[in-house]
Protein backbone atom coordinates (compact mmCIF):
# COMPACT_ATOMS: atom_id res chain seq x y z
CA UNK A 1 0.00 0.00 0.00
CA UNK A 2 1.54 3.57 -1.19
CA UNK A 3 2.29 6.03 1.69
CA UNK A 4 0.21 8.84 1.96
CA UNK A 5 1.78 12.45 1.05
CA UNK A 6 -0.22 14.07 3.93
CA UNK A 7 -0.59 17.57 2.80
CA UNK A 8 -2.99 18.50 6.05
CA UNK A 9 -0.55 16.98 8.38
CA UNK A 10 2.15 19.26 6.88
CA UNK A 11 0.11 22.28 6.71
CA UNK A 12 -0.21 21.82 10.34
CA UNK A 13 3.26 21.51 11.34
CA UNK A 14 4.02 24.85 9.06
CA UNK A 15 0.97 26.84 10.80
CA UNK A 16 2.49 26.12 13.94
CA UNK A 17 6.13 27.54 13.69
CA UNK A 18 4.40 30.28 11.30
CA UNK A 19 2.35 31.56 14.30
CA UNK A 20 5.45 31.61 16.25
CA UNK A 21 7.06 33.99 13.85
CA UNK A 22 4.61 35.98 13.29
CA UNK A 23 3.87 36.16 16.85
CA UNK A 24 7.28 37.82 17.60
CA UNK A 25 6.63 40.51 14.43
CA UNK A 26 5.86 44.01 15.81
CA UNK A 27 3.85 44.54 12.71
CA UNK A 28 1.83 41.83 10.99
CA UNK A 29 2.11 41.53 7.31
CA UNK A 30 -0.78 42.04 5.28
CA UNK A 31 -1.79 39.91 2.21
CA UNK A 32 -4.38 41.78 -0.12
CA UNK A 33 -6.96 39.49 -2.29
CA UNK A 34 -8.76 40.48 -5.49
CA UNK A 35 -11.73 38.84 -6.29
CA UNK A 36 -13.84 39.06 -9.42
CA UNK A 37 -16.69 37.39 -10.62
CA UNK A 38 -19.06 34.92 -8.89
CA UNK A 39 -17.16 31.73 -9.33
CA UNK A 40 -18.40 29.85 -6.54
CA UNK A 41 -14.96 27.58 -6.08
CA UNK A 42 -12.95 30.87 -6.08
CA UNK A 43 -15.15 32.35 -3.19
CA UNK A 44 -14.42 29.26 -1.07
CA UNK A 45 -10.54 29.00 -1.92
CA UNK A 46 -10.28 33.19 -1.35
CA UNK A 47 -12.44 32.69 1.92
CA UNK A 48 -10.28 29.51 3.30
CA UNK A 49 -6.99 31.91 2.19
CA UNK A 50 -8.87 35.36 4.42
CA UNK A 51 -9.11 32.12 7.60
CA UNK A 52 -6.21 30.66 7.36
CA UNK A 53 -4.39 34.13 7.76
CA UNK A 54 -6.57 35.55 11.07
CA UNK A 55 -5.54 31.72 12.49
CA UNK A 56 -1.90 33.07 11.59
CA UNK A 57 -2.42 36.55 12.66
CA UNK A 58 -1.39 37.74 9.32
CA UNK A 59 -3.77 40.49 7.90
CA UNK A 60 -5.82 40.22 5.11
CA UNK A 61 -7.93 42.41 2.91
CA UNK A 62 -10.22 40.79 0.23
CA UNK A 63 -11.31 43.60 -2.55
CA UNK A 64 -14.31 42.08 -4.39
CA UNK A 65 -15.82 43.03 -7.48
CA UNK A 66 -18.83 41.49 -9.79
CA UNK A 67 -18.08 39.66 -13.21
CA UNK A 68 -18.67 42.79 -14.89
CA UNK A 69 -15.94 44.85 -13.32
CA UNK A 70 -13.71 46.69 -15.81
CA UNK A 71 -10.26 46.05 -16.03
CA UNK A 72 -9.46 49.71 -15.42
CA UNK A 73 -10.75 49.45 -11.85
CA UNK A 74 -8.48 46.66 -10.85
CA UNK A 75 -5.66 48.16 -12.22
CA UNK A 76 -6.50 51.32 -10.34
CA UNK A 77 -6.82 49.07 -7.19
CA UNK A 78 -3.41 47.37 -7.82
CA UNK A 79 -2.21 50.62 -8.20
CA UNK A 80 -3.33 51.74 -4.92
CA UNK A 81 -1.92 48.47 -3.23
CA UNK A 82 1.38 48.79 -5.06
CA UNK A 83 1.44 52.25 -3.45
CA UNK A 84 0.38 51.61 0.13
CA UNK A 85 3.45 51.07 2.39
CA UNK A 86 1.25 48.68 4.79
CA UNK A 87 0.11 46.02 2.25
CA UNK A 88 3.09 43.26 1.64
CA UNK A 89 1.28 40.55 -0.73
CA UNK A 90 -1.41 41.19 -3.45
CA UNK A 91 -3.28 38.00 -4.86
CA UNK A 92 -5.50 38.56 -7.58
CA UNK A 93 -7.94 35.15 -7.63
CA UNK A 94 -7.63 33.78 -10.85
CA UNK A 95 -9.50 32.74 -13.25
CA UNK A 96 -10.37 36.82 -14.02
CA UNK A 97 -13.60 37.53 -15.57
CA UNK A 98 -13.06 36.62 -19.29
CA UNK A 99 -13.06 40.56 -20.74
CA UNK A 100 -10.20 41.21 -18.49
CA UNK A 101 -6.53 40.77 -19.74
CA UNK A 102 -5.12 38.65 -16.79
CA UNK A 103 -1.45 38.91 -18.44
CA UNK A 104 -2.07 42.93 -18.00
CA UNK A 105 -3.12 42.54 -14.53
CA UNK A 106 -0.89 40.06 -12.66
CA UNK A 107 2.17 41.98 -14.51
CA UNK A 108 0.28 45.31 -13.09
CA UNK A 109 1.61 44.21 -9.27
CA UNK A 110 4.87 44.86 -8.12
CA UNK A 111 7.36 41.80 -8.26
CA UNK A 112 8.60 42.81 -4.69
CA UNK A 113 4.40 42.37 -3.98
CA UNK A 114 3.50 39.45 -6.35
CA UNK A 115 2.66 36.69 -3.83
CA UNK A 116 2.14 34.26 -6.52
CA UNK A 117 5.51 34.93 -8.31
CA UNK A 118 2.83 34.93 -11.85
CA UNK A 119 4.45 38.45 -12.60
CA UNK A 120 6.75 38.73 -15.88
CA UNK A 121 9.49 39.11 -13.51
CA UNK A 122 9.15 36.96 -11.15
CA UNK A 123 8.42 33.70 -14.04
CA UNK A 124 11.34 35.32 -15.87
CA UNK A 125 13.72 34.60 -12.69
CA UNK A 126 12.45 31.47 -11.94
CA UNK A 127 12.81 30.52 -15.57
CA UNK A 128 15.63 31.54 -15.93
CA UNK A 129 17.44 29.88 -12.91
CA UNK A 130 17.89 33.04 -10.51
CA UNK A 131 15.83 33.84 -7.41
CA UNK A 132 12.29 34.66 -7.80
CA UNK A 133 10.98 36.92 -5.11
CA UNK A 134 8.79 33.82 -4.06
CA UNK A 135 8.08 30.73 -5.65
CA UNK A 136 4.36 29.80 -6.83
CA UNK A 137 2.63 28.19 -4.43
CA UNK A 138 1.13 25.29 -5.59
CA UNK A 139 4.45 24.40 -6.96
CA UNK A 140 6.31 25.39 -4.25
CA UNK A 141 4.03 23.66 -2.00
CA UNK A 142 4.61 20.19 -3.98
CA UNK A 143 8.27 20.66 -3.46
CA UNK A 144 7.61 20.87 0.15
CA UNK A 145 5.58 17.55 0.14
CA UNK A 146 8.49 15.97 -1.53
CA UNK A 147 11.06 17.62 1.01
CA UNK A 148 9.04 16.54 3.78
CA UNK A 149 9.14 12.84 2.53
CA UNK A 150 13.04 12.87 1.39
CA UNK A 151 11.78 12.50 -2.08
CA UNK A 152 15.22 13.70 -4.24
CA UNK A 153 13.79 14.31 -7.48
CA UNK A 154 17.30 15.10 -8.89
CA UNK A 155 18.26 12.46 -11.85
CA UNK A 156 14.94 10.75 -11.63
CA UNK A 157 11.91 10.88 -14.73
CA UNK A 158 9.54 13.60 -13.57
CA UNK A 159 6.41 13.53 -15.60
CA UNK A 160 3.92 16.66 -15.35
CA UNK A 161 0.39 16.78 -16.69
CA UNK A 162 -0.47 20.24 -17.51
CA UNK A 163 0.72 23.16 -18.41
CA UNK A 164 -0.85 25.74 -17.06
CA UNK A 165 0.90 28.88 -15.92
CA UNK A 166 -0.58 28.44 -12.00
CA UNK A 167 1.19 24.97 -12.30
CA UNK A 168 2.70 22.58 -14.74
CA UNK A 169 5.22 25.51 -16.66
CA UNK A 170 6.00 26.07 -12.80
CA UNK A 171 6.49 22.99 -11.67
CA UNK A 172 8.15 21.79 -14.78
CA UNK A 173 11.00 24.22 -14.44
CA UNK A 174 11.40 23.58 -10.08
CA UNK A 175 11.93 20.19 -10.97
CA UNK A 176 14.48 21.44 -13.48
CA UNK A 177 16.16 23.16 -10.81
CA UNK A 178 16.21 19.88 -8.97
CA UNK A 179 17.91 18.23 -11.21
CA UNK A 180 15.33 16.18 -12.64
CA UNK A 181 14.92 15.03 -15.95
CA UNK A 182 11.77 16.43 -17.30
CA UNK A 183 8.82 15.99 -19.79
CA UNK A 184 5.38 18.14 -20.16
CA UNK A 185 2.09 16.39 -21.43
CA UNK A 186 -0.82 18.37 -22.37
CA UNK A 187 -4.04 17.36 -23.33
CA UNK A 188 -2.62 17.48 -27.44
CA UNK A 189 0.32 14.45 -26.09
CA UNK A 190 -0.12 11.53 -28.11
CA UNK A 191 0.14 8.02 -26.27
CA UNK A 192 -0.08 9.58 -22.75
CA UNK A 193 -0.06 6.26 -21.14
CA UNK A 194 2.87 5.28 -22.87
CA UNK A 195 5.36 8.73 -21.45
CA UNK A 196 3.34 9.10 -18.06
CA UNK A 197 4.39 4.69 -17.73
CA UNK A 198 8.06 5.97 -17.69
CA UNK A 199 7.44 8.55 -14.53
CA UNK A 200 9.45 8.10 -11.64
CA UNK A 201 7.59 10.91 -10.00
CA UNK A 202 3.88 12.02 -12.01
CA UNK A 203 2.34 15.26 -11.29
CA UNK A 204 -1.21 15.79 -12.54
CA UNK A 205 -2.37 18.87 -12.92
CA UNK A 206 -5.35 18.63 -15.26
CA UNK A 207 -8.54 19.17 -13.57
CA UNK A 208 -10.06 15.85 -15.29
CA UNK A 209 -9.78 12.14 -14.13
CA UNK A 210 -6.67 11.10 -16.41
CA UNK A 211 -4.46 8.54 -14.25
CA UNK A 212 -5.27 5.26 -13.86
CA UNK A 213 -3.30 2.26 -13.12
CA UNK A 214 -2.61 2.16 -16.68
CA UNK A 215 -1.02 5.46 -16.90
CA UNK A 216 1.82 4.79 -14.06
CA UNK A 217 5.12 3.11 -13.54
CA UNK A 218 5.38 0.50 -9.94
CA UNK A 219 6.44 2.21 -6.80
CA UNK A 220 6.30 5.45 -8.62
CA UNK A 221 5.52 9.04 -6.88
CA UNK A 222 1.54 10.39 -7.98
CA UNK A 223 0.91 13.90 -7.20
CA UNK A 224 -2.74 14.83 -7.58
CA UNK A 225 -3.00 18.54 -8.27
CA UNK A 226 -6.60 18.37 -9.66
CA UNK A 227 -9.27 19.05 -7.69
CA UNK A 228 -13.07 19.34 -9.12
CA UNK A 229 -16.69 17.72 -8.18
CA UNK A 230 -17.38 14.72 -10.41
CA UNK A 231 -21.44 14.30 -11.13
CA UNK A 232 -22.53 13.22 -7.96
CA UNK A 233 -20.66 16.24 -6.12
CA UNK A 234 -18.17 14.07 -4.30
CA UNK A 235 -14.47 15.77 -4.69
CA UNK A 236 -12.21 14.15 -7.31
CA UNK A 237 -8.92 14.31 -7.97
CA UNK A 238 -7.19 13.82 -11.82
CA UNK A 239 -6.15 10.27 -10.37
CA UNK A 240 -8.16 6.96 -9.45
CA UNK A 241 -7.00 6.93 -6.04
CA UNK A 242 -8.32 3.33 -5.40
CA UNK A 243 -6.65 1.94 -8.60
CA UNK A 244 -3.13 2.95 -8.29
CA UNK A 245 -2.59 2.62 -4.34
CA UNK A 246 -1.04 -0.86 -4.17
CA UNK A 247 1.41 -0.04 -7.56
CA UNK A 248 2.39 3.71 -6.46
CA UNK A 249 5.46 3.80 -3.59
CA UNK A 250 3.67 7.69 -2.60
CA UNK A 251 0.20 9.66 -3.42
CA UNK A 252 -0.87 12.44 -2.78
CA UNK A 253 -5.04 12.52 -1.93
CA UNK A 254 -7.48 14.58 -2.81
CA UNK A 255 -8.94 16.23 -0.50
CA UNK A 256 -5.55 16.80 1.65
CA UNK A 257 -2.53 16.80 -0.48
CA UNK A 258 -1.53 19.14 -2.51
CA UNK A 259 -4.78 21.66 -1.73
CA UNK A 260 -3.51 22.49 2.01
CA UNK A 261 0.08 22.69 0.34
CA UNK A 262 -0.88 25.27 -1.67
CA UNK A 263 -2.37 27.33 1.16
CA UNK A 264 0.53 26.60 3.34
CA UNK A 265 2.73 28.45 0.37
CA UNK A 266 0.95 31.26 -0.08
CA UNK A 267 1.26 31.90 3.85
CA UNK A 268 5.03 31.30 3.66
CA UNK A 269 5.51 33.44 0.87
CA UNK A 270 3.36 36.80 2.70
CA UNK A 271 5.58 36.46 5.45
CA UNK A 272 8.43 36.08 3.38
CA UNK A 273 7.80 39.40 0.98
CA UNK A 274 7.31 41.05 4.07
CA UNK A 275 10.80 40.42 5.22
CA UNK A 276 12.42 40.99 1.62
CA UNK A 277 10.77 44.39 2.07
CA UNK A 278 11.85 45.18 5.64
CA UNK A 279 15.71 43.32 4.59
CA UNK A 280 15.36 40.78 7.17
N1 LIG B 1 -6.77 30.02 -8.70
C1 LIG B 1 -6.56 28.72 -8.41
N2 LIG B 1 -5.38 28.57 -7.78
C2 LIG B 1 -4.83 29.80 -7.68
C3 LIG B 1 -3.60 30.29 -7.14
O1 LIG B 1 -2.74 29.56 -6.62
N3 LIG B 1 -3.41 31.63 -7.25
C4 LIG B 1 -4.31 32.44 -7.84
N4 LIG B 1 -4.03 33.74 -7.90
N5 LIG B 1 -5.45 32.03 -8.35
C5 LIG B 1 -5.71 30.70 -8.27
Amino acid sequence: MAIILDGKKLREKIFEDLILKVEKMPVKPTLAVILAGDDPSSKIYVNNKRKCAQKLGINSMVFEYPSDVSQSEILKKIDELNDDKNINAILVQLPLPEHIDKFKVIDRILPSKDVDGLTTYNSGKLFSGEEPFVYPCTPKGICLLLDEYKINPAGKHVVVIGRSNLVGKPVAQMMLRRDATVTICHSKTENLAEITKTADILISAVGKNVVGEKNIKLNSVVIDVGIFKDLSGSIRGDVEFDEISNKASYISPVPGGVGPMTIASLMLNTVELYNKQHDL
